[in-house]
């Protein structure tokens, strides 16, 4: 199943791809917007490799998507199979906006949006997103699109980011929990 061109109130969401490369590399050139990513600026070269492996990593209608609102790109959103064990039925929510996008609904509305599509047109059974305890912003959109706190957990890297020890959280939410929100 080919990924779809999703729409919303404000939003336009465009599958990723090739075009939106300068549009990840300005992603990845600001360190704020990175903290809690990764401990330094992507080259270009690195960004477009990234980009390459989420490309053809776009399987049975999840993936990655740029959302566009009147102009210029206003942010990175992502549905996608989560990491380690296969685990049907189950995506993973992610966004990411320059500062320049913040704080105006834009990841709340984008999410809601993808959230409604996993569930109703993808069939999903559960979403989950999953972030460093001390990202409040991420944390906080994670609720305002209707996930609700699942579990906290530690990763072991290779090159910590401050707050690292404060661990990572998961949020969830279920088909059953969206149809019927309390
Ligand atoms: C996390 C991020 C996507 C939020 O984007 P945003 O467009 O500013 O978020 P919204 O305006 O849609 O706000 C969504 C909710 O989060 C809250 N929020 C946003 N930024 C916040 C902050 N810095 N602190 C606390 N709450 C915050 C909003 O008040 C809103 O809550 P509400 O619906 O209860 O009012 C953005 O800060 C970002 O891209 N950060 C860098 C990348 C990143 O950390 N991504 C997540 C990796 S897991």
């Amino acid at each position: 199943m080919p990924q779809a061109r999703l729409r919303s109130e404000r939003l336009d969401l465009v599958p990723l791809a090739e075009e939106h490369l300068p549009f990840l590399v300005e992603l990845n050139s600001d360190p704020v917007a990175l903290r809690y990513l990764y401990t330094r600026r992507l080259t270009a070269a690195e960004t477009e490799a990234r980009m390459r492996r989420w490309i053809a990593g776009a399987v049975d209608g999840l993936g990655l998507w740029v959302a566009y609102g009147s102009g210029d790109p206003i942010g990175l959103f992502m549905l996608a199979t989560p990491d380690g064990p296969s685990r049907p039925g189950v995506a993973e929510l992610g966004y990411r906006l320059p500062q320049r996008s913040w704080r105006q609904g834009f990841a709340k509305e984008g999410s809601r949006e993808l959230v409604r599509h996993g569930f109703e047109d993808l069939g999903l059974d559960r979403i989950i997103a999953q972030t460093m305890a001390v990202n409040e912003a991420s944390r906080a959109t994670m609720a305002s699109a209707g996930l609700t706190y699942a579990r906290s957990f530690h990763e072991d890297v290779e090159e910590p980011l401050a707050g690292h020890e404060d661990g990572e959280v998961e949020y969830e939410i279920t088909r059953g929990m969206w149809r019927s929100p309390v």
